[in-house]
């Protein structure tokens, strides 16, 4: 079963995250990770520009744009991104609003779905990004996943994570690293989603 891995990041922290839920994945024998990606809306020029912004699609440049068909093909789907003015990024908003055929198919009813989110500071709306993308997901019919508690390093996390969904702290310029209990919760996010996908499969 593939778990499709569909995120948006401007700088690299939300792919970095991407590839720790893949790693969560590919400890549930019989599932595979599917890493994807969505278009940029920020103008080439803009980030010929800048020199964060050229570092951040450096790292992303060999990941291929998600289709239908890797959502059709998916027993599973997380969802990530950045946050933006406390909502989810308009990137990954524009690839769920091209999924109408699927919703007109009924293509993602019953299949579960989570989100992670990087911000840059601790109280940037970690919760409220994922709580923006909740009905889209309710309105295409898949079955929304978290994190439970048995997940230890939500009590100790000093940076993002929550019942919610996983989360990462950025810091103010984007270059802070995923820590310990950030990369944990990914992980044990990443298993959860193929474990449920499986089980709603059989
Ligand atoms: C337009 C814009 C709005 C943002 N809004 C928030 C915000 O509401 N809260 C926050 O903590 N960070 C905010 N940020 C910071 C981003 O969330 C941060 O750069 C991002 O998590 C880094 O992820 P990435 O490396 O995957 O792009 C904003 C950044 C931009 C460009």
């Amino acid at each position: 079963m593939k778990v499709l891995i569909v995120y948006y990041s401007t700088f690299g922290n939300t792919y970095k995250m991407a590839l720790e839920v893949a790693e969560g994945v590919k400890a549930v024998p019989g599932t595979i990770p599917v890493i994807r990606t969505v278009p940029e809306l920020i103008p080439e020029e803009i980030i010929q520009s800048r020199e964060d912004l050229r570092r951040g699609k450096e790292l992303q440049k060999d990941v291929p744009l998600v289709t239908l068909d890797d959502f059709r093909e998916a027993g599973a789907v997380a969802f990530g991104t950045p946050t933006r003015f406390g909502a989810v990024s308009a990137q990954l908003k524009n690839q769920i609003d091209r999924l109408s055929p699927l919703w007109q198919e009924g293509a993602l009813e019953g299949k579960p779905a989570g989100i992670f989110v990087s911000t840059a500071t601790l109280h940037g709306g970690q919760e409220m990004t994922i709580f923006s993308l909740l009905p889209s997901l309710l309105h295409l019919g898949m079955i929304f996943v978290g994190v439970p508690y048995s997940v230890r390093n939500l009590f100790t996390t000093k940076g993002g994570g929550s019942p919610y969904g996983p989360g990462h702290v950025a810091g103010d310029n984007s270059q802070r690293e995923l820590d310990s209990d950030e990369i944990a919760i990914l992980r044990a996010f990443g298993k959860r989603l193929a474990e449920i996908g499986l089980k709603l499969m059989k």
